[in-house]
């Protein structure tokens, strides 16, 4: 598997012209990224209350956040409005959660979601969302377990909606507001 290091892929990344990089380039880049300890570890930060999200990148056309996982803490169901993303599991094993709206539009601020597909990512492994994808993802693993994943935006985060799990109402936040649902 080829590495690429931190400073390879903020270079690479930067070659892309404009301000967005399409999910397949940023789909290779996360993949071929050696993410190691020393890159990681200074970033690592828990709370009781939710999931931390540590920025480690923001350049004109992409966006890293560490986010730290406590057992049973997850996402609310979100898109993330004009950016795809790439979610990199570093450490531990996340559920993810894939939807659909399964609607036309037809209820005002409310969306009827379907589950496409449910899976389970462990250590080094990767899922990838395009502009528009909606999802959810969060740490189940039980036992007090601890987990760590770097997500990757392009382009960098700027706004997203939510939708509620039980009723599908919609809702919008704008960065850095966003972070705080993803
Ligand atoms: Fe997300």
């Amino acid at each position: 598997m080829p590495k690429i290091s931190w400073d390879q892929f903020i270079a690479r990344a930067e070659a892309f012209p404009g301000s967005a990089i399409p999910v397949r380039e940023l789909v290779r880049l996360v993949h071929d990224l050696d993410i190691t300890p020393a890159l990681i570890d200074s970033h690592v930060s828990w709370s009781p209350e939710t999931y931390q999200r540590i920025p480690l990148l923001r350049t004109d056309n992409v966006e890293a956040l560490v986010l730290c996982w406590e057992d049973g803490q997850e996402t609310v169901i979100h898109d993330h409005g004009p950016s795809c993303s790439v979610a990199r599991v570093y450490s531990g094993t996340t559920k993810l959660e894939n939807f659909r709206r399964n609607d036309r539009g037809e209820k005002k601020g409310f969306a009827k979601l379907e589950i496409t597909e449910t899976r389970n990512l462990g250590p080094g492994d990767a899922c990838a969302s395009d502009v528009g994808g909606i999802h959810s993802m969060g740490n189940h693993m039980g036992g007090k377990q601890r987990m760590i994943t770097v997500n990757f935006y392009s382009p960098p985060l700027s706004k997203i909606q939510t939708f509620d799990r039980a009723t599908g109402a919609i809702g919008e936040k704008v960065y850095p507001a966003l972070l705080a649902t993803l």
